[in-house]
């Protein structure tokens, strides 16, 4: 891996189609593989997340066939397999649900960082259902001996989108109903697909219950990702007269936490060429605005998580104190978000305080030139870009692993072409 050098941005405007959706591509994958048919996923996202997933389905026995970035997918009976979900915390999680209830041995596993990351929320309600899986201390590498399941009613503890997703997976083959109720609503793009895909599925409020299901596979197009998009939106708000303009970006409500609270501080946002569909669609527009400082807590905490990073990136543009809170979930992604948000914008200056649950800015003091390692952590690599481009300037370490989420990000969103 190599470093990049980011230089001070005096302007911005950019027009950007947007990368295609990480979480959709991943379920996409997965799902089609899984049912019953043949279905073509056009826009698929070709990153290294996605391609761990299209990875695993193939040990497992579906076909996929690539070209460009349309896949056809041939859906398979899944048989026992060895699998490495690399860096994908989703692709884990939501296999360990699907694979729970089916014939056959698992083995799964994934890179160091995500062989540290919880599995416990995943398997202990999964054990409930009946499901027999051995862990590494609450972690991967995990083996799941397939056989039936029951249904379940579950509160979580967390709100979580892999979570829900990999119980409302093993629903499709357990014996009853699974019912998983949030205290706050995580994205829903697994329900609004597997719907899509013929499965029983209800939502009431924050409660989603499956039916066991048949499901056929599905054509469909993956929108952009408002989490990718969500890099060139603060660039432009935080460089004097910045715009962008980033076409197709998935607007659904559970995901555009980010754009609400922009809006709220003041920031001039529009949509443009409305679409709805199985997930709603619409073109975003961005002028450079005065911003008033920010408090990120509770229920805005899931719809924004993936954003939190840039966010304070941001803050470091803005006069007076930012603040995030409720958002210890932080600390078990990719890194531990609150110590690498902080180390990397410490390195370039910014005035940032980790709280248990959070982070304090004080936003508004110039930042300077630095070095930041974002310990191979996409989203860290690219808020340092943000941050580094509207301020003065960074080097970022190893800066390829945003390529988890985002091929090209240097060159399509900051402009610089050479890694
Ligand atoms: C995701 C859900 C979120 C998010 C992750 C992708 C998904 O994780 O942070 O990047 O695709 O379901 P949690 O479900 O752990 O909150």
């Amino acid at each position: 891996m190599s470093d990049i050098r980011i230089n001070k941005l005096n302007e911005y405007d950019r027009e950007i189609t947007c990368m295609p959706d990480k979480s959709i591509s991943i379920r996409a994958i997965l799902f089609n593989a899984y049912a019953t048919g043949k279905a073509t996923v056009k826009n698929l996202l070709l990153s290294d997340d996605v391609m761990s997933a299209v990875d695993c389905v193939r040990r497992l026995g579906a076909k996929v066939v690539l070209d460009g970035n349309t896949a056809t997918v041939y859906g398979a009976p899944f048989a026992g397999s060895q699998l490495d979900c690399g860096n994908s915390g989703t692709t884990a999680r939501l296999l360990i649900g699907m694979l729970s209830g089916l014939n056959g041995v698992f083995e799964i596993t994934g890179d160091e960082s995500l062989r540290s990351r919880p599995m416990r929320r995943v398997i202990e309600p999964l054990r409930n259902m009946g499901a027999n899986i051995s862990d590494t201390d609450g972690k991967l590498p995990v083996r799941i001996v397939g056989g039936p399941l029951s249904g379940l009613s579950y509160s979580m503890p967390v709100a979580s989108a892999q979570v829900k997703s990999a119980l409302l997976l093993a629903g499709l083959n357990a014996a009853g109903d699974v019912t998983v109720t949030e205290s706050t609503r995580s994205r829903d793009h697994t329900e609004n697909m597997l719907r899509a895909m013929n499965a029983a599925v209800k939502s009431d409020g924050n409660t989603v219950t499956i039916s066991p299901s048949v499901t056929f596979a599905r054509d469909m197009t993956v929108p952009g990702d408002i989490s990718s998009a969500a890099y060139p939106i603060c660039l432009a708000l935080a460089v004097n007269g910045g715009r962008c303009r980033i076409n197709n970006v998935g607007v659904n409500p559970t995901r555009t936490g980010l754009i609400d609270l922009l809006r709220s501080i003041g920031a001039n946002i529009r949509y443009e060429n409305e679409i709805r569909s199985v997930e709603p669609i619409a073109d975003i527009v961005v002028e450079n605005s005065d911003l008033k400082p920010f408090t990120v807590s509770g229920s805005l905490v899931p719809r924004l998580i993936d954003e939190i990073p840039v966010l304070c990136a941001l803050a470091c543009f803005i006069d007076g104190v930012s603040v995030v809170k409720d958002a210890q979930e932080l600390k078990v992604k990719e890194t531990d978000r609150i110590e690498s948000t902080v180390a990397a914008l410490k390195a370039l200056g910014a005035d940032i305080t980790p709280t248990a649950d959070g982070m304090i800015i004080k936003g508004g003091k110039p930042l300077k030139y630095g070095k930041v390692d974002p310990k191979l952590d996409h989203r860290i690599a690219m808020s340092a870009a943000v941050a580094g481009a509207a301020g003065e300037g960074v080097t970022i370490t190893d800066a390829e692993c945003a390529s988890v989420s985002y091929p090209n990000f240097y060159g399509e969103v900051i402009g610089v072409e050479r890694i």
